[in-house]
């Protein structure tokens, strides 16, 4: 089995690394430029942005050719899952020929910071039964259960458009982040960002090619990156999930060329 994830926190790779099998970070198999993958069964883990996929998961489902007898999805959300799975099963036969055999979702703490209060979260976590939920997924995966995407109603369905569209993710959402005077300029920002986005040197400085993942600012263990309207400076990681993981998921490794550089120090 060969599960695919994406994770800004670790709720999505804690849940992918309970599942088992081979796991692959969906944004180092995009940098490798890999794209063509068979097993007898293959899953991808993701969380909810914006009542959608991230658009990284979205990049990664449009380039590559995936061959299985079974194909599963399964999206980590905070608070409202919407439409998401509904529409990302309902696209992929269209977009690149193939059914998902199973979808399903799992309520964990909410990292978006705009909206949720993390120690709230973390004070209130044993309510949403995430372990139990978890291994009921794990038992359907392993007997191969067929099923739809969950059936939303029409008010769900109303509320998902409103927010999708209050949701936009075009690069430039880093105009959000503000570095404190506290950053000691470690650079795990810069290794956790899927994007290659940013460049901790001399001063941390973004490069609008974000996708809102906001992995850096949960990362920083000094709470020195804010988002504009957050709750306070509380930040999250799942327990499971070690943040050298989160490096090793995301690290683009990038290099940045001079003019880059000065490009970047004048973007923010
Ligand atoms: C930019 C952004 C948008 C989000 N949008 C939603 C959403 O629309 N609905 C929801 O229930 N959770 C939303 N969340 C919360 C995450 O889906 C949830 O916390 C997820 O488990 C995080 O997984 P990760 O740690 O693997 O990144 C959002 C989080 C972020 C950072």
């Amino acid at each position: 089995m060969k599960i695919f994830y994406f994770t800004g926190t670790g709720n999505s790779l804690s849940v992918a690394k309970k599942i088992g099998g081979q796991l692959y970070s969906i944004a180092q198999v995009i940098k490798k430029g890999d794209t063509y993958f068979e097993d007898d069964s293959i899953g991808i883990v993701f969380p909810c942005h914006g009542v959608q996929v991230p658009a990284m998961v979205a990049e990664f489902l449009k380039k590559v050719e995936l061959k299985s007898q079974y194909f599963f999805a399964i999206m980590t959300y905070g608070k409202f899952s919407g439409t998401a799975l509904q529409e990302l099963v309902s696209a992929m036969p269209k977009a690149r020929n193939f059914n998902f055999h199973y979808v399903n979702e799992i309520l964990m703490i909410d990292n978006y910071l705009l909206r949720a209060d993390i120690n709230k979260e973390l004070e209130f976590e044993f309510k949403k039964s995430i372990d139990k939920n978890i291994a009921l997924i794990i038992n359907d995966i392993r007997c191969r259960k067929i099923n739809s995407a969950p059936q939303k109603g029409f008010f769900t369905k109303i509320l998902s458009s409103i927010k999708k569209f209050f949701f936009l993710v075009d690069g430039k959402n880093d105009i959000n982040f503000r570095v404190d005077k506290s950053c000691i300029n470690c650079g795990v920002c810069q290794k956790v960002c899927p994007k290659g986005n940013i460049l901790a040197k001399g001063k941390v400085s973004y490069f609008h090619n974000c996708d809102f993942c906001m992995a850096c600012v949960h990362s920083c263990k000094l709470s020195a990156i804010h988002v504009k309207g957050e709750k306070n400076s509380k930040r999250y990681r799942n327990k499971l999930v070690a943040l050298q993981e989160i490096i090793d998921s995301n690290n683009q490794n990038k290099t940045f060329s001079h003019s880059e550089k000065i490009e970047k120090q004048k973007a923010v």
